[in-house]
């Protein structure tokens, strides 16, 4: 590690205690969704992120966790309440978003090689192709895929694919980065390695990221907060933070606070199966 990616994770070291005071990135304001057939996926949420913080949705298949994301994003409106990104409200209309959504599926056009499909975001913004083309090298460089621009997607990996999705995600230097169970589909010690990777990222990047899994181990390994949901109906029970420090690496996996942490969790997410609203 070389010494500006040490400062780096240091002072997102030092600034954890103080994230109470950084100024909000996403706020969810009594935000509930309800959809148009009738089906209640959220009860009303409220929610805080802050600037620079990673964030894990962590509950059941159908608590809800895809339906916080899509509102956050905008993709699906709430039916009460509502949500801020940076302070403005999300049903503005809003140019030159500061967000992207990576998705459990990589969703790569398959006739286009690698570099292709990462510009794919600055093509659509009509960005001019010569720093559309250095943008695209310097992230496919920060993802490891630098060698890999010209291959088409089905010559690579599963894990491979999910980085080309996540480059694709990044290079519009969003500040927030939100992903749907983006490693769900990837064998363990890929995911593990991408988990290390993505935080690696969330910290030289500065993002504020959101990211959802049904994993306790996942959530453990990275955030620093977790918001744990139960189903029917969708709800968040619970917002516990994950003290353990920064960096964290594979040793952390097998750590006693990290089973400490993910007893805690699991306690949680029975008792909150078990309880009534
Ligand atoms: N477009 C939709 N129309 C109707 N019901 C939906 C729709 N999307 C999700 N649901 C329902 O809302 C609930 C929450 O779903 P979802 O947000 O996908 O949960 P999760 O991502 O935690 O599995 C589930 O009961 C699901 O079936
Ligand atoms: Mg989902």
């Amino acid at each position: 590690m070389n010494a500006a990616s040490r400062l780096t994770l240091m002072s997102h070291d030092s600034s954890l205690a103080s994230f109470s005071s950084a100024p909000p990135a996403i706020e969810v304001l009594s935000a509930e969704k309800i959809y148009p057939n009738g089906t209640r996926a959220l009860l009303p949420v409220d929610l805080t992120i802050r600037q620079g913080e990673f964030i894990t949705l962590l509950g059941p298949s159908g608590c809800g966790k895809s339906t916080l994301l899509k509102m956050i994003a905008g993709l699906e409106a709430p039916s009460d309440g509502k949500l801020m990104l940076f302070r403005r409200d999300r049903r503005e209309k809003q140019r030159d978003l500061p967000l992207s959504f990576v998705f459990q599926e990589a969703t790569l056009m398959p006739w286009n090689n690698v570099h292709k499909n990462v510009r794919l975001p600055l093509d659509l913004a009509g960005v001019s192709r010569g720093e559309a083309d250095t943008r695209v090298k310097e992230i496919l460089e920060l993802v490891g895929l630098s060698q890999f621009g010209h291959v088409l997607p089905r010559e690579l990996s599963g894990g491979m694919q999910m980085r080309v999705s996540i480059a694709r995600g990044l290079v519009t230097r969003p500040r927030v980065l939100l992903m749907d169970e983006p490693f769900g589909a990837l064998d363990e010690i890929t995911r593990n390695k991408l988990d290390s990777d993505l935080l690696t990222l969330w910290q030289e990047q500065n993002l504020t990221v959101v990211f959802v899994t049904h994993s306790i181990h996942e959530a453990v390994f990275l955030s620093q907060r977790v918001i744990m949901m139960a189903a029917r109906p969708g709800r968040v029970v619970d917002d516990i933070a994950i003290t353990a420090p920064f960096p964290r690496d594979e040793a952390f996996r097998v750590s006693a606070p990290f089973t400490q942490f993910a007893q805690q969790l699991q306690h949680g997410l029975l008792a909150a199966s078990q309880e009534n609203p």
